[in-house]
């Protein structure tokens, strides 16, 4: 490469680098699609992506400087990219790729241009699989002639049908092998029919070809006389987008922020998801179900009489009715479903497995609320579809749960919508996506209970017990003395004539927690239930004080967002393990340590101290009176 082509070819990097929308842009009169390929290795699939890339000749300057780069290293002239060399360099990039997520390439052909996810289609790479699937129109499942339809053919068309891939395409790949053998191929296509069918995925294109020899991809075979229908790139070309299909859906746009530059401007930003909008529509608001007509249809060329799924624009309702960011703006007559609880699909993709109970984010297209999921119905073993019992998820696990959000979200069936029905949790703590789920339907039992209204208020119950209500929520190590503390606190309140109510760990799990053991999953459905109760006994007036382990910094959280701002008070009560361990009050880390005591805290199961505790008692300094003493004077002082 001479100097000037490299500055170029640098400079076509550095656009990709900063902007992929800059390559978008160069072919923009051209439609785009998205697909995803599924395979191994072994099955050919860098050397039919290199294919794609090399007869399309249109391959992104980036990945043409980047590979004759490569070409040059290994010593060879670079003048015209060669085949094999081109291969051999996205099989190394994948490998060295393999631990991020997808890898995307890009090429255009005359009609058309492409991304396509290239991910590892080994089972713990299930999670790639399903991220770079998640926005793809059409799906190439690679065969290997020779072998034939093989568990991870299963695992990727069950994953492929999951994600709601409408077109699939069978590549039944390296069909020099078998010297073109069409009654071979046939057999191949039929037994992956009979699969296929019993998975959901009705219709489906089959094509023989070798990405090794060219056949059938970007022209027609000589080998394969038998064959009549397209090449992997003409179907490539002219397969329906899903964006077409989306336009032919009523209209949806899940609000991306509410624009008001002015007091007389109000406009409300998002991509339409589906449908067409049209300046006079009648539109719903929703959840809240408010209607208004659209009045203008803005966008940066200027306003628009109509405007398609795909499109980015600003629309302006006729009325100032409630509207904000998460909220879905719809066709009037035939708006999303609005539920609070539903059935759905999970993969984990996250190292930390799925803790039933505890809070996630969940992210929903524009909207994001708290979501709390139960223990899975069953887990579905991805290579045998077998439908298995399991206590929670682990990373790349499938599964099916129930789940609810702490408010009503708009929502279809991910299978009629996936913009409406595709979701993500994110951890409330790391901010990592741990999961991505797609809703089958809304519980029934989420409809038919409302809250009720009720006459006697909770001020009406503080006030006759003339207090205010609060939980003092210790925490602390088992044997730090959280208890005999609580124990002391109350009897201070009792004496001052407050109202109280003392739950203790080891009283509430002979009762109502008597089904729970110490895993992370029970101690956080512990809480869970502890929280509840705690927060009714609130709304009865009452001063709280809890008494448990409570291990996990989410669910302490989770507790205090339930409550009234300021009503939570997390009490540490900070003795460090050694002097715990000391103390061995019930002898249980003594069991602990001889190992006759399994997820024991502080020995192998974890304790996350408050970061920022209301009250913060060191037991090694003071005595539990003095301890006691100092709640009760930050209690009386908060309220
Ligand atoms: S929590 O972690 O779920 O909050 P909780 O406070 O209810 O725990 O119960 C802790 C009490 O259970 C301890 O004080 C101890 O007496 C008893 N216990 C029995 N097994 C364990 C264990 N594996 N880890 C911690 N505490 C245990």
């Amino acid at each position: 490469m001479d100097a000037e082509v490299q500055e170029n070819a640098y400079k076509a990097s550095d656009l990709v680098a900063q902007d992929i929308d800059a390559y978008l842009e160069q072919h923009q009169h051209k439609s785009l699609l998205r697909f995803i390929t599924c395979g191994s290795v072994d099955d050919g699939k860098s050397t039919l992506i290199g294919r794609l890339l090399y007869d399309s000749k249109l391959i992104f300057e980036d990945q043409l400087a980047a590979l004759e780069a490569d070409s040059k290293r290994m010593g060879t002239q670079g003048q015209n990219i060669d085949f094999a060399l081109l291969v051999d360099g996205l099989a190394a990039e994948r490998e060295q790729g393999i631990t991020i997520d997808v890898a995307y390439r890009f090429f255009a052909t005359d009609k058309r241009k492409f991304i396509v996810a290239d991910t590892p289609g080994h089972e713990q790479y299930t999670r790639n699989m399903v991220t770079g699937a998640s926005t793809a129109d059409l799906a190439v499942i690679l065969i290997d002639a020779r072998k034939g339809v093989l568990t991870q053919t299963r695992r990727h068309s069950y994953l492929v049908r999951l994600i709601g891939i409408r077109h699939v395409v069978l590549a039944v790949n390296k069909m020099d092998l078998i010297g073109y053998d069409q009654a071979r191929y046939n057999a191949i296509v039929e037994n992956y029919r009979q699969f296929a069918a019993s998975i959901g995925i009705e219709t489906f294109l089959s094509i023989p070809l070798s990405g090794l020899a060219g056949d059938n991809i970007a022209s027609r075979s000589a080998n394969t006389p038998w064959y009549a229908g397209p090449t992997l790139i003409e179907h490539l070309e002219t397969v329906e987008l899903d964006v077409v299909a989306d336009q032919a859906k009523p209209f949806t746009m899940p609000v991306q922020w509410v624009n008001r530059p002015n007091l007389d401007f109000r406009g409300f930003s998002g991509l339409i998801a589906t449908g067409v909008a049209r300046v006079g529509d009648a539109v719903r608001v929703v959840p809240s179900g408010k209607t208004s007509t659209l009045s203008r249809i803005v966008t940066l060329d200027g306003d628009l009489p109509e405007a398609v799924a795909g499109q980015s624009v600003t629309l302006c309702l006729a009325d100032e009715i409630d509207c904000s960011r998460g909220d879905v703006l719809a066709k009037a007559d035939a708006p999303p479903q609005v539920a609070d609880q539903f059935e759905a699909t999970l993969v984990w993709m996250a190292d930390e497995p799925l803790l039933p109970g505890r809070p996630y984010w969940l992210k929903l297209g524009t909207q994001t609320v708290t979501a709390n999921v139960q223990p899975p119905k069953y887990q579905v073993n991805v290579n045998s579809l077998e439908h298995v019992a399991a206590k929670t998820l682990e990373l790349n696990a499938i599964g099916v749960v129930n789940l609810s959000t702490d408010r009503n979200i708009a929502f279809e069936p991910y299978e009629a919508n996936r913009d409406l029905g595709g979701f993500i949790l994110i951890d409330k703590l790391t901010n990592a996506t741990v999961a991505a789920g797609m809703l089958h339907f809304a519980l029934r039992r989420s409809q038919n209970i409302h809250p009720q209204a009720l006459d006697v208020t909770r001020e009406g119950h503080a006030a006759l017990k003339n207090q205010t209500p609060a939980v003092l929520w210790f925490t602390g190590l088992s044997g730090a003395g959280k208890s005999t503390i609580a124990n002391l606190v109350e009897k201070k309140l009792h004496r001052m004539n407050r109202h109280t109510f003392l739950l203790d760990g080891d009283n509430v799990r002979h009762g109502l927690n008597k089904d729970l053991g110490f895993t992370d999953t029970d101690r956080v459905e512990n809480i869970r239930r502890v929280g509840e109760v705690a927060k009714l006994m609130t709304d009865a007036g009452l001063i709280v004080i809890t008494a448990f382990i409570s291990p996990f910094r989410a669910e302490r959280q989770m507790v205090r967002d339930m409550m009234a701002p300021g009503e939570f008070l997390e009490v540490f009560i900070d003795t460090p393990l050694a002097e715990a361990e000391r103390r061995d009050v019930k002898g249980l880390y003594k069991k602990a340590r001889a190992g006759q005591l399994k997820h024991f805290t502080g020995i192998d199961s974890p304790y996350e101290p408050p970061e920022h505790p209301e009250i913060h008692i060191d037991t090694t300094g003071m005595t539990p009176e003095a301890a006691a003493d100092l709640i009760v004077d930050k209690l009386v002082s908060a309220l």
